[in-house]
């Protein structure tokens, strides 16, 4: 009889069931940076108490311009619930610390 299919275990089956896992594979990996808002829609959940792009409306601080680290600092002191504040403390606890550097690195150029 003639060996006709030189690798034992891979048929025309094979090559097609790889090509699926691959992508399933790599579609996978990019689901955290896709379902991650971007950075502008998330700034605009800030708007109605800190002002378009951060530029404050009495009584509440302005945010657009504050030094990165302050903005940090700030946002991971409400997020732990060491600093303070009934509002920013439920805001900030939705963010992650990688939201918040790039939110920070949003308003700091407002
Ligand atoms: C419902 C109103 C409201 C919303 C929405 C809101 N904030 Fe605030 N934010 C405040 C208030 C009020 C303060 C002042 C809190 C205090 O000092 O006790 C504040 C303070 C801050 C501070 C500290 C400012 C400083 O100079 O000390 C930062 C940073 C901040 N907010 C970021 C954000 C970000 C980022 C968002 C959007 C993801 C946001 N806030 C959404 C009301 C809000």
């Amino acid at each position: 009889m003639v060996q006709s299919q030189p690798i034992p275990h891979m048929n025309n089956k094979t090559i097609p069931l790889l090509t699926l896992l691959m992508a399933a594979t790599s579609l996978q990996a990019a689901e955290p940076a896709a379902h991650r808002p971007a950075t502008e829609s998330m700034a605009y959940a800030c708007a109605g108490c800190h002002g378009t792009n951060g530029h404050g409306i009495a009584p509440t601080p302005s945010i657009a311009g504050k030094p990165e680290t302050d903005f940090v600092e700030a946002m991971l002191d409400f997020k732990s619930g060491k600093r303070e504040s009934s509002i920013m403390n439920r805001i900030a606890r939705a963010y992650t610390e990688e939201d918040i550097a790039a939110l920070a690195h949003f308003f700091k150029k407002r």
